[in-house]
C-alpha cells in the first residue's frame, strides 16, 4: 500500500501568472483523505494565491511548520483563523528566539508575534510538539529533528540565537514530511537548514529504506561552497531521485550547478505548479 499524494505551491519565491510571490514558502498537500498545510510562508501571499487556485484554507486537517522562521510561520494566523479544527505539528523548537546576524546587524527571524499568539491560543489537543516527528500513517509522516551526519552540510547562513552572535542557532527543529507513493518516496521540504542529504538519510531510517522518487522545497544552497555543493550532487548522484524541484531558499547558483550535474530532472518549482504522485 502507498499514499497518493497531491501537491501545490502556494507561496513560493517565484510565482505563475497572476499569483504573488514573496521570501516564503507553503505547499497545499492532499492525499485523498487529508489536507495538510506545509508551511504558511511570510502570510501575505498565502490568502491571495489560495484564492486564486482555487484552495480553502478552512479544509486544512493539518498544518506543519517547517521549522520556526518568520518566513514558513508568517500565515499561522490566517490559516489558524480560518481551519478551526486543525491540528498543527511542529517541534518544540519553533518558539526559539533568533536571528540573522549580517555586517555586524542582528535581524529577528524567528516567529513573529502573532503567530507565536496563534499557536499559544491552541486548545493543548491542537498543538502537537514532536521532536522525532510523527507517523500518520505508515506511508506519511515528519522526519523530526534531522541528526547531522555529513560535515559538509550546515544549517547555511550567519544564524543565531541571540543579537550578540555567541550562540550558533543549529535550527534543531527544521524537519520535513515524507510519503511513500507508488513511485517511491516523496519528500517535502522547508529550507532543509539540516542539510538536504542529512534529510534524505533521515527520511530514509524513518520510512524504512526505499527509493527516493522525489523531492520538493527549498534547499538552502545560496550560500553554499563549491566543495559542499560537488558533495551535495554526488550524495544525490546515489540517491537518484527521478524529480528535484528545488523552491524558496535554494538560491539561483545552486538552481544552475544541480541542473548541470543531473539534467532535466531538476526543475525550479513557483507558486501555482502542482504535482502528483
Ligand atoms: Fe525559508
Ligand atoms: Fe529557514
Amino acid at each position: 500500500m502507498t499514499v497518493s499524494l497531491k501537491v501545490t505551491i502556494l507561496v513560493d519565491n517565484h510565482a505563475g501568472p497572476g499569483l504573488a510571490t514573496e521570501h516564503g514558502l507553503a505547499f497545499w498537500i492532499e492525499t485523498g483523505s487529508t489536507n495538510i498545510l506545509f508551511d504558511t510562508g511570510q502570510g501575505t501571499a498565502l490568502g491571495p494565491n489560495a484564492a486564486a487556485l482555487g484552495i480553502d484554507l478552512a479544509a486544512a486537517h493539518l498544518v506543519v511548520l517547517s521549522h520556526g522562521h518568520y518566513d514558513h510561520t508568517g500565515g499561522l494566523p490566517l490559516v489558524l483563523g480560518k481551519a478551526a479544527q486543525a491540528r498543527v505539528h511542529c517541534h518544540p523548537g519553533v518558539f526559539a528566539s533568533r536571528f540573522s546576524i549580517r555586517d555586524g546587524a542582528a535581524r529577528a527571524i524567528g516567529l513573529p508575534a502573532p503567530a507565536q499568539a496563534a499557536l499559544e491560543a491552541l486548545p493543548r489537543l491542537r498543538l502537537a510538539q514532536e521532536t522525532t516527528g510523527v507517523r500518520w500513517s505508515e506511508h506519511l509522516g515528519l522526519t523530526g529533528g534531522v541528526p547531522r551526519r555529513a560535515a559538509f552540510e550546515d544549517t547555511g547562513g550567519p544564524f543565531f540565537l541571540d543579537e550578540g552572535g555567541r550562540q550558533p542557532d543549529p535550527i534543531d527543529d527544521d524537519q520535513s514530511l515524507w510519503a511513500r507513493t507508488r513511485h517511491g518516496l516523496v519528500v517535502i521540504t522547508g529550507c532543509c537548514h539540516s542539510g538536504l542529504l542529512n534529510t534524505l538519510e533521515r527520511v530514509r531510517a524513518v520510512a524504512g529504506a526505499d527509493r527516493i522518487h522525489a523531492v520538493i522545497g527549498g534547499f538552502h544552497l545560496s550560500a553554499a561552497s563549491e566543495h559542499r555543493m560537488a558533495k551535495t550532487i554526488e550524495g544525490l548522484r546515489a540517491h537518484d531521485p527521478a524529480q528535484l524541484i528545488p523552491c524558496h531558499c535554494t538560491g539561483d547558483a545552486a538552481v544552475t550547478a544541480l541542473q548541470a550535474a543531473l539534467g532535466d530532472r531538476v526543475r525550479p518549482g513557483a507558486a501555482g505548479q502542482v504535482y502528483e504522485w
